[in-house]
């Protein structure tokens, strides 16, 4: 009867486990460490990352794991900068496609902004009062990958804040442009426009 019951036990397991992928699933300040659980059928990719939205000094640092909906298997392994003087938001987001392969934490010294110039400058301007428009305090140098210009207008959250309008003139990534606003765990965004445009040559 023993042998009988664990052998059914272990046939559940397999049928209810499947193929489906497994992934660690968290989501925290900082660093994050969760539960190993399998991911719906159609998911073959699990993510880590860290979320750097950064206000003036006030930093918000969300790390998370889990599972990759399909849909946003786009947004893996992409490098994701929005950075004007005074906002900043930097993701990371790595993908891998075996059991358990996201469990490492991200090292938040990969999350650093490279901050040599690359020769491009883009307007500069923010404000969390506004949707529509600010007026440009100058021009900003681009680092590293930034090589568009980009216009953010709309509403967002940062995580831990509640909904307020924004216009953010900032250097970007390619990256940034393609996939960023659909990439992020911790910034929720809604009723926007994302523009972005080649760069002014210094
Ligand atoms: C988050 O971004 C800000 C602005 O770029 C930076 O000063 C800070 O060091 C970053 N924090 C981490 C942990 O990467």
């Amino acid at each position: 009867m023993r042998v009988l019951l664990t052998a059914t036990a272990v046939l559940f397991a397999m049928i209810t486990r499947g193929n489906c992928i497994i992934c660690e699933q968290c989501s925290n300040i900082n660093s994050c460490s969760g539960f190993f659980a399998p991911c719906p059928a159609e998911v073959t990719h699990c993510v880590k990352g860290l979320e750097n939205s950064t206000v003036g000094s006030n930093v918000r640092l969300l790390a998370y794991k889990g599972c990759v909906d399909p849909s946003r298997q786009a947004t893996c392994d992409k490098e994701v900068i929005f950075r004007s003087s005074r906002m900043s938001l930097y993701i990371t987001r790595e993908c891998c496609d075996s059991d358990s392969c996201n469990s490492k934490n991200t090292k938040q010294a990969a999350l650093r902004i490279p901050k040599t110039p690359n020769g491009f400058k883009c307007p500069d301007c923010d404000t969390d009062r506004s949707t529509t428009g600010c007026a440009p305090v100058g021009e900003l140098q681009c680092t590293g990958n930034e090589n568009q210009c980009a216009t953010f207008m709309g509403r967002a959250s940062r995580p831990g804040d509640s909904v307020r309008g924004y216009t953010v003139y900032a250097c970007a990534t390619k990256d940034a442009c393609e996939v960023g606003i659909s990439s992020m765990e911790g910034t929720k965004v809604s009723q926007f426009d994302l523009k972005c445009s080649d760069p002014i040559k210094v």
